[in-house]
């Protein structure tokens, strides 16, 4: 298996992205995802955690069921019920495959408090049953980079022995380093009977900012399929970023000469997708996918980008699916115009959902001089739904250097206007009391972040939120010229998502039980 120049792509943002505090996506949004990945060519999508949740569980399934050419995998751990629900979500699909796992350092076989003989037999149970059900089966043992080594290749030829046919060396905490990495994978395969016959796999987090590297000197090492996730979106520090090894290999072919399927000119769409869903914004300086990532501000390093791009840039920003150009749009474009544009950026808009962001394109455009691509990306990515329970109808906050800044609001709640007046430490303290006002809640704001979309003082703000009520979380996002009207947006925004979700783990309950028609 290691002759093989292929590198297999396993996505994870739906399983290890997803389970990142915070990250948490709708059903629809993780079809969408998958349905994104799958079209980009990702070999294997990991599209949740089946026996989670009755919610991973669906998700799955229907994933499953719609994938067209990626294997679909589920996560679970070494159990039986949870192999069983595991099967059960991912069969539907063309390649089904069930990732099984169980740490194996000193400090995780601790927990379930099994020594190396019991921990041994539950691998080969568990392996086994798995193989049983499906012919595609993944085993993990996590923590793999704080085993010891002679145990690890023990365990691992237990697994190749029960069945598994592809063996993943997850460094869970992110404290492996390059050299050791490649090691590993290798000391692995040359030393475990049966090695030859199993595709080795790596699944790298970024504690220590290595992910990326140590992927990469993984398959120096033999291995074949490497883990990620789109934006590096993940656990902690997150995990590989998908369009770093991907890119890393397309552009450094001369000393890595390995290939994946992925078509790289899909990675900015899915990226912007990725941080909109999860709410987690992507950084400027981000590695390929960042605002930053081809701008060129420094006049040495515009001059040499005039005369030669390549002066200053390792890849080309179509490559991985940015405009090379960015055209404005202004108030006179038409529709056409805009689908057009809607078009080149990846959206292929219904008419009626056209017609909705026309009306938002419009009124933007005349409150701006020029419509960038950045600008239209955040219109379409609202997610303002129709049956949101909360709307805001209107907004007037008074700011000045003495005194509490005050937010006179009409929000619409479950079809009725109700009016308040708030005051706060700040316009958007004083906006966010005046929602508190009309719909009392006890969801704690996690997380406020601003960005401007585009330069200059007429640019658009998005305002990222995230809410936590009882364990629960939601994100929400807007973009607006007035950053105060969008922290609004964003706020209720989150507040309805945790709604929606309140109300799918417990029908008929309200956030704590209190509905602004009983306060
Ligand atoms: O990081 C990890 O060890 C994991 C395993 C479940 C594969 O995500
Ligand atoms: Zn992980």
């Amino acid at each position: 298996m290691t002759k093989m120049s292929e590198v297999l792509i396993f996505d994870t943002t739906l399983r290890d992205g997803e389970q990142s505090p915070g990250a948490t996506m709708t059903h629809d949004e993780k079809l969408e995802i998958a349905e994104m990945l799958d079209d980009m060519g990702v070999d294997i999508i990991e599209a949740g955690f089946p026996i989670a949740s009755e919610g991973d569980f669906q998700a799955v399934s229907e994933i499953a069921k719609l994938a067209k050419s990626a294997t679909i995998c589920g996560l679970s751990r070494a159990n039986y019920k949870d192999i069983d629900r595991c099967w059960e979500a991912v069969k539907h699909a063309k390649s089904p495959r069930i990732h099984t796992f169980i740490g194996t350092s000193p400090l995780h076989r601790a927990i379930p408090n099994l020594d190396m003989d019991e921990m041994a037999e539950r691998i080969h149970d568990t392996v086994t049953h798995a193989r049983n059900l499906c012919e595609n089966v993944q085993w993990s043992p996590m923590d793999a980079t704080r085993t010891e080594w002679d145990y690890l290749c023990r365990v691992v030829e237990i697994a190749i022995k029960a069945g598994a046919t592809t063996i993943n060396i997850p460094d869970t905490v992110g404290y492996t380093a390059p050299v050791e990495s490649a090691d590993l994978i290798r000391n692995l395969i040359s030393s475990v009977p049966g090695a030859d016959d199993v595709i080795f796999a790596t699944h790298c987090h970024n504690d220590l900012g290595m992910a990326t590297a140590n992927s990469l000197a993984a398959v120096e090492g033999g291995a074949r399929q490497i883990e990620c996730t789109i934006n590096g979106l993940g656990e902690r520090a997150g995990n590989t970023a998908l369009e770093e090894v991907v890119m890393a290999l397309k552009v450094r072919g001369d000393i890595m000469p390995y290939t994946t399927k992925i078509d790289t000119r899909k990675i900015m769409n899915i990226s912007r997708r990725v941080a909109t869903v999860s709410g987690f914004a992507v950084q400027f300086n981000k590695a390929i996918v960042g605002k930053n990532a081809f701008a060129h501000e420094s006049g040495i390093h515009q001059d040499g980008m005039l005369k030669n791009r390549e002066t200053f840039e390792v890849m080309r920003p179509e490559d991985v699916g940015l405009a090379g150009t960015s055209l404005p749009l202004g108030k006179h474009s038409g529709r056409a115009a805009l689908r057009a544009k809607l078009n080149e950026l990846g959206f292929d808009l219904a008419d009626n959902q056209l017609k909705d962001v026309f009306v938002r394109f419009k009124d933007l455009a005349d409150r701006k001089k020029e419509v960038f691509d950045d600008d239209l990306l955040a219109l379409v990515t609202q997610n303002d739904a129709e049956d949101d329970r909360l709307k805001l109808k209107s907004l007037r906050v008074v700011c000045g250097t003495d005194g509490p800044q005050k937010a006179d609001m009409v929000l619409e709640v479950d079809g009725a206007d109700v009016e308040t007046s708030a005051t706060g430490d700040g316009p958007v303290d004083a906006t966010f009391n005046a929602v508190k006002t009309i719909f009392p809640h006890s969801a704690r704001l996690q997380l406020y972040q601003v960005s401007a979309v585009t330069e200059g003082t007429d640019a658009q703000a998005t305002v990222s939120v995230r809410m936590e009520e009882d364990g629960r979380i939601a994100t929400g996002q807007s973009a607006d010229t007035d950053t105060v009207v969008a922290s609004a947006k964003a706020y209720i925004n989150a507040l309805n998502r945790l709604l929606v979700r309140r109300e799918q783990s417990e029908p008929g309950y309200d956030v704590k039980g209190v509905s602004y028609k009983d306060s």
